[in-house]
């Protein structure tokens, strides 16, 4: 029995010119599942192309991954960049596999920039194929066209190569009876590792001939290969991948919150540094209750009563400013600022210290507004013994 695949085995699902890290951690995977399963060849697609050459000769290296590619060659050098063909022997038949990729067909534009930026260039299967075919035929006595090209080109090769059979890549349609087309055995197995195809050939005498064929399409199981070591690596990939979504959740939330706190941060700014009284609530709420006891709780209601609230003349004493208090000039003053509130006394809220450092600054702070004109009564000792708070 011989095995091998038509290409297209790492998905490409980014709408970038690299491949997204879930698709590289998944490609990963699959290049060391597919090196489980030991193939004789396997054809190279568009997509498999665009993770580069890198990738895949690693992977091949790493998991013994016969990649052939018989039109994908090197922008600079014209050479191909994997090996064309692959020749297997099991009971006296020798098989060869040849693999060539669509040069145009449903490419999309990301792959197209990706295989461009590996220096990748797709071209001629048939006269690539051509060149190679009497150095084949010398190694083989059956040669198989791996033809990840879809339907239509694939039909065309069938007429115009010399090959035995043609095993169908780049399109989706599962076709349970392999035809004849142009004198070669023509068969596909759909898409997405949902099927595998099997083929079964009677060989003439002389093993020149393919004298009889049948074949099939078989749905795998929904639940996965029945192979413990490939299933173990399934779980592990599923696994690593939530993971990696869930970091990339996290990430993103973390990054909302900063987002959110710099912005709330940048309000604060612009209300001269100011948070709130109810701000300070939550953690010290007898002081504050006390606080709503004293005058300057409603410092500002005072002034709107005396008809002032939008007078720049007076707002400056009866509102909480700590960087300072140039927004008053603005006359749509927010609520956080109303007020002789606790940061007028004890300094912003940005600054917020549990050291002892975060105290008032004593009689000169009280002077700033208790000055001669507007508290004539002012005396420290007494105004402080009424509490503020
Ligand atoms: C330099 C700071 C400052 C400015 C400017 C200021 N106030 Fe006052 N205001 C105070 C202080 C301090 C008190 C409390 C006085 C006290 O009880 O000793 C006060 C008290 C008041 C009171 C209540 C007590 C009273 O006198 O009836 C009113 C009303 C008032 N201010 C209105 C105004 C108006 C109107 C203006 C603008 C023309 C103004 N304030 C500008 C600091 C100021
Ligand atoms: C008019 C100025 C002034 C205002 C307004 C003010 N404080 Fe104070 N605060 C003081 C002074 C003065 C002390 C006492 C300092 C000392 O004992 O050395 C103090 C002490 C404190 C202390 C430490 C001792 C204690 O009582 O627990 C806390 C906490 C505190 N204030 C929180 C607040 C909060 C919260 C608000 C607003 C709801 C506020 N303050 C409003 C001036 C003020
Ligand atoms: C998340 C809780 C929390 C919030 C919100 C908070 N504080 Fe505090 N504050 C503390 C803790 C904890 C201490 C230190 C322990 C204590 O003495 O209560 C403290 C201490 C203080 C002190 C004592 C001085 C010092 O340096 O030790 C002052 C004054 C104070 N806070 C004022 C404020 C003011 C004004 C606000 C609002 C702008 C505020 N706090 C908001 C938790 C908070
Ligand atoms: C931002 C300006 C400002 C600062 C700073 C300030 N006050 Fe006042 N204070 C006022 C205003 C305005 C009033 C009048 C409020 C009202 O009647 O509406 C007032 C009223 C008072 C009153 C009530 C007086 C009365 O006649 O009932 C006391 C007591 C007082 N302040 C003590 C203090 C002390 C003590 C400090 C310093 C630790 C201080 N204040 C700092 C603006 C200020």
């Amino acid at each position: 029995m011989f095995a091998c695949s038509s290409g297209d085995i790492f998905e490409w699902a980014s709408a970038t010119r690299a491949p997204r890290d879930d698709s590289l951690l998944k490609a990963n995977f699959m290049a060391q599942a597919l090196g489980l399963l030991d193939y004789d060849a396997i054809a190279l697609g568009e997509k498999d192309l665009a993770y580069g050459r890198a990738f895949l000769q690693d992977a091949a290296n790493q998991h013994g991954l016969k990649f052939v590619c018989a039109n994908a060659i090197d922008r600079t050098t014209k050479e191909t960049i994997f090996p064309p063909y692959a020749v297997s022997e099991r009971n006296g038949v020798r098989v060869a596999f040849i693999g060539v990729v669509s040069p145009e067909r449903h490419i999309t534009a990301q792959v197209e920039s990706a295989l461009l930026d590996h220096q990748i260039e797709i071209v001629d299967p048939t006269e690539m194929t051509m060149k190679v075919m009497d150095e084949i035929r010398a190694k083989a006595d059956l040669v198989v066209l791996l033809s990840h090209t879809g339907i239509e080109s694939s039909e065309y090769l069938a007429e115009d190569l010399p090959v035995d059979v043609v095993l169908v890549g780049h399109y989706p349609a599962i076709q349970h009876d392999p035809k004849e087309v142009g004198g070669a055995v023509f068969a596909m197995a759909g898409s997405k590792s949902d099927r595998f195809g099997t083929l079964e050939l009677t060989l003439t005498e002389d093993l020149s001939e393919v004298a009889a064929f049948e074949g099939d399409a078989i749905r795998l199981l929904s639940k996965g290969p029945e192979n413990a070591q490939i299933n173990a690596l399934a779980v592990e990939s599923d696994r690593l991948d939530k993971e990696r979504k869930k970091e990339q959740q996290l990430a993103r939330q973390r990054e909302r919150e900063d987002a959110n706190k710099l912005q709330t941060t940048a309000k604060i700014h612009q209300r001269g540094g100011v948070f709130g009284a109810e701000s300070c609530k939550s953690c010290h709420e007898p002081v504050y209750d006390t606080w709503m006891q004293t005058p300057h709780a409603t410092a500002f209601a005072t002034l709107a009563e005396a008809d002032s609230w939008d007078d720049p003349d007076c707002i400056g004493c009866h509102v909480t400013g700590v960087e300072d208090k140039t927004y008053v000039a603005d006359v749509n003053l927010p609520p956080e600022v109303w007020n002789v509130q606790c940061e007028e006394c004890h300094g912003s809220g940005l600054q917020h210290a549990r050291d002892g450092s975060y105290m008032t600054s004593g009689e000169a702070t009280c002077r700033k507004c208790h000055d001669p004109d507007n508290s004539p009564e002012f005396d420290y000792e007494l105004y402080s013994s009424y509490g503020v708070h």
